[in-house]
């Protein structure tokens, strides 16, 4: 029996913020923005919006497209590492909102990687019996944990949401494998210091900014192309394919150079590779199922298509999906 994707949604707050904005905030200016990143404008969540708001549009547009409703769901997993409370999880507030009744709910905290080790976590409870029909979600509102006055982080990041619907099938379409690493020694590389339990919330923590994400760019860059390169080869590998028969790789949107190096490394031509990292930025655990919902709604996925998806984040974690589409 194989998990397959019936649906894809995605939503992306209204107000954009561009690099020219950008350059009225911090000592940036767009032709280093897009030399380094690829990166035009990102979508910045309305103030009344949060990360569940956007879970919950994503989600009931991918319920539609699948013909799904809230109360056929039996899971929801949402990958995201900027719930709208440090608990309960947001995937719960998500199943309040959609009235997904008999779904159990949890959220998934893996960064960038969070949509795939959503998914891979879906897969495995449908696989085993646990549900027939579920909704993993990808959705950020990263804007609230930057510091917008950092020039080596702001420009970056961006917030969203993606959702697809998952549902046992008969047939050999869907999901091949998914592929999971971490590695906790990297942790200073790229993580929020506050506010959990190891530095509650305080004035003097405010004043540090602890609140905010952190990152030594640089560093995360190289070892975000190797292990990209490496998980990607790993899922191909599984199952006797090589780069050749892959129809559409949709990985993780970070950063362009990040993308061009990796899909250069597997050896993958221009049209083989989605990106859509310019209008977006990075939105962590959303970049995958926004561009999978893209790519969808554009008809560039076809039944039978190989699709492969790799993803890179804090953690370190990384990881891949091998689907054949149905
Ligand atoms: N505008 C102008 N100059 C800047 C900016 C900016 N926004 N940010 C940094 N600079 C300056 C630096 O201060 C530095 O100046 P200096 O040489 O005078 O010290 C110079 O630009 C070069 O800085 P580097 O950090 O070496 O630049 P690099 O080429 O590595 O690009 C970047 C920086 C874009 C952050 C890159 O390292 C990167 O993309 N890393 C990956 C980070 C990432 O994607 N993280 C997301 C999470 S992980 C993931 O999703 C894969």
């Amino acid at each position: 029996m194989r998990v397959r994707i019936t649906g894809t949604g995605s939503y992306m707050p209204e107000k954009i913020l561009t690099n020219a904005d950008l350059e009225k905030m911090v000592d940036t200016n767009n032709e280093w923005i897009v030399a380094r990143t690829g990166i035009e404008e990102r979508r910045i969540a309305a103030e009344h919006e949060c990360t569940s708001d956007m879970a919950a549009v994503a989600a009931r547009r991918a319920m539609e497209m699948a013909g799904v409703t809230a109360e056929e769901i039996d899971l929801i997993v949402v990958g995201t590492i900027t719930g709208d409370y440090p608990w309960p999880a947001t995937a719960c507030i998500v199943q309040a909102k959609i009235g997904a009744k008999k779904a159990f709910a949890y959220d998934l905290s893996a960064a960038c990687s969070g949509f795939i080790y959503a998914l891979s976590s879906a897969n495995d409870f449908i696989r085993s019996g646990h549900g027939k029909k579920a909704l993993v979600i990808g959705a950020e509102t990263l804007s609230r944990s930057i510091d917008w006055t950092d020039r080596n982080t702001c420009v970056l990041f961006g917030d969203g949401a993606g959702a697809v619907v998952l549902e046992a099938g008969e047939d050999d379409t869907g999901i091949l494998s998914c592929h999971l690493h971490s590695d906790g020694n990297y942790l200073e590389l790229l993580y929020q210091p506050g506010f959990g339990a190891k530095h509650p919330a305080s004035a003097a923590g405010m004043e540090a900014k602890l609140q905010f994400l952190k990152m030594q760019g640089n560093e995360v860059f190289k070892v975000a192309v190797r292990s990209l390169t490496e998980v990607s080869i790993e899922a191909l590998n599984a199952h006797g394919y090589t780069s050749k028969d892959v129809s559409l790789f949709v990985p993780h949107q970070a950063n362009r150079r990040i993308l061009e190096a990796t899909a250069k490394r597997l050896g993958l031509a221009d049209e083989q590779t989605y990106i859509n990292v310019h209008k977006y930025g990075n939105t962590s655990g959303a970049t995958i199922p926004v561009a999978l919902d893209e790519a969808n709604r554009a008809g560039m996925l076809k039944s039978g298509d190989l699709i492969l998806s790799a993803a890179f984040g804090g953690g370190f974690t990384w990881a891949s999906a091998l689907l054949r589409w149905t």
